[in-house]
């Protein structure tokens, strides 16, 4: 398959097979006026040739669960910029926005084009409502990810993954991107192969350190087996944690070779970047740098973690990520985590990165799946002054600090927290330990303490968690209800940034888009 235009789309010149990413990138004027629309990535089997080496200066970064969904991504990467959509726990947001009555068609439009139409069809037949099912319904419970995942769980994710991609891959020919908390390993394997299924160009994976990743992406590709290995807290020599995955247990056709995406690991320290870029058994494309202000979930600061009056982590020197020595290892790399206007973009540029990864800027705009009132609650706080991030050292199961909005109504306050029963019936965040038996469970310090303790858990780490599985479902409209009563809150992240927001509204208008936020960061 031919690739379709030889111009770097992101700074207008011409460029040699080798690419020119690294090179002090003149982007937004070049592109005005060189006049080119960027066109490149066609198809899945497309091995892209020189193009592959030719990076956007904005990557939209990916933002779970379903905040960067097919249609944010989608904007954003029509623009030739790279739209990333979060590819979290989308089983659940796929089986939710079916029984939601699939609004729009757009999932179904999305199940069409799946190459294998008998998993398809089973899909819709087990989760499709027509009409959508009624406010005071629970939403159908999934089964939990498990080393050995139920056929059904396997397949939802491969489907769900494809149809994200595909999706936002609609009405253009740029790259789209897909992104993965490491931490959450066991969906990892059908996950990448449904979203390469959709010919997806990159890969970025945080929160963790992704060493066998680049390798699993090789098989993938190839419809290889590939396998994974499960972190097991206490596993011992001998014991069985690598899970796998048989792509063609899965297929009801031959298909060609598929494209390998880019693979984009976001670290946030020059030794992780190192041991990523020689220890891992396969290629590693680059590399996103995210600080300590990012919306999300933060690395944590090194040493031990000491707290300020508030409660938040303090970050310090040694945090800093010495970009002379990144550059060293000869890889693109984009800066994030308050990189959100022209300034910095300019400034990024100028440290040598390829560009930018934005994330709370998007997630305010008009194609983000963030409800609607919570967007516009915390647009008018940032534009009266009022807006507050908080980074929560102990909600997050992951023990990672996780970024908090400070929002009346969701669990950013201590009575909603209070009030919520305590339940945990997604486990997207649960940790796999070996029992007492020598067989693998799963616990989450979300958890009912009782259970949680039952499972070796220390009571210590109970304290302050919070529900984010059922909490980010919530912020996308997706609320699990239960017992027709309780309906759960969200808890919104986002970056220290969230004061800025306001800058990307045009005159006169209480909403902006996609195209605002990569005209401001363009300075077009
Ligand atoms: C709402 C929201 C959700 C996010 N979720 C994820 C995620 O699931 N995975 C991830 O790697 N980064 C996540 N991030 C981080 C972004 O991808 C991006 O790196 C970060 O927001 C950049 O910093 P900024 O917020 O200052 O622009 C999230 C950020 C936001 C605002």
């Amino acid at each position: 398959m031919e690739v379709v235009a030889a111009s770097h789309y992101n700074c207008g010149v011409t460029c040699g097979s080798d690419g020119c990413h690294g090179s002090g990138h003149l982007f937004a004027a070049d592109l005005r006026a060189s006049g080119r629309q960027p066109r490149r990535f066609v198809d899945p089997t497309d091995n892209y040739g020189a193009l592959a080496r030719m990076h956007p200066a904005i990557i939209q970064g990916g933002m779970g669960v379903g905040i960067s969904s097919w249609r944010l991504a989608r904007a954003v990467s029509r623009l030739g910029q790279l739209g990333v959509v979060s590819g979290t726990a989308l089983d659940q947001v796929l089986a939710r926005r079916l029984q939601d009555g699939d609004r729009g068609g757009h999932m179904r439009r999305g199940l069409d084009r799946f190459p294998f139409p008998k998993m398809a069809e089973r899909i819709w037949g087990k989760y499709y409502s027509a009409g959508g099912k009624a406010e005071n319904t629970p939403y159908q419970s999934l089964p939990k990810h498990a080393k050995d995942s139920p056929r059904e769980l396997v397949e939802l994710c491969i489907v769900a993954n494809f149809v994200e991609v595909i999706l936002a891959r609609e009405g253009h020919e740029n790259p789209v991107g897909i992104n993965y908390l490491e931490k959450i390993q066991i969906p990892h394997l059908p996950s990448l192969y449904g979203a390469m299924l959709a010919g997806v160009g990159y890969v970025l994976m945080g929160a963790g350190i992704p060493l066998r990743i680049p390798g699993a992406l090789d098989r993938l590709a190839e419809h290889e087996p590939a396998s994974y290995p499960l972190q097991v807290s206490g596993a011992q020599e001998g014991d069985d944690t690598t899970i796998t995955f048989v792509p063609r247990d899965f297929t009801e056709r031959e298909l060609p070779p598929l494209f390998r995406p880019h693979f984009l690991a976001i670290v946030a320290s020059n030794t992780l970047a190192v041991a990523l870029q020689k220890k891992a058994n396969g290629r590693v494309d680059g590399f996103v740098v995210e600080g300590p202000t990012a919306g999300g979930h933060n690395a944590p600061p090194r040493g031990k973690v000491q707290l300020n009056e508030a409660g938040e982590p303090i970050y310090g020197d040694r945090d800093r990520v010495d970009l002379e020595k990144l550059r060293e290892l000869g890889l693109p790399f984009w800066l994030a985590g308050g990189y959100g206007s022209a300034g910095k973009l300019r400034e990024a540029l100028a440290a040598g990165a390829a560009g930018v990864q934005v994330g709370t800027a998007f997630a305010f705009c008009a194609e983000s799946a963030l409800r609607d009132d919570y967007k516009q609650a915390l647009l008018k706080k940032a534009i009266s002054g009022e807006a507050r991030v908080f980074t929560d050292a102990v909600a997050s199961p992951t023990n990672f600090p996780f970024k908090v909005a400070q929002l009346e109504g969701t669990l950013s306050e201590r009575e909603e927290h209070l009030a919520r029963p305590r339940v945990c019936d997604a486990g997207y965040l649960r940790e796999a330990y070996r029992t007492a038996e020598g067989t693998i469970d799963f616990r989450c310090s979300g958890e009912p303490v009782s259970v949680y303790l039952s499972k070796q858990g220390k009571p210590e780490d109970t304290v302050g968690r919070k529900c984010l599985c059922n909490a980010l479902l919530a912020n996308i409209g997706h609320a699990q209800v239960r017992s027709g009563r309780y309906v759960e809150k969200g808890l919104v992240t986002c970056g220290d940034d969230l004061s800025k927001i306001p800058s990307f509204l045009p005159p006169n208008t209480t909403s902006y888009t996609a195209a605002d936020v990569i005209a401001k960061l363009l300075d077009a």
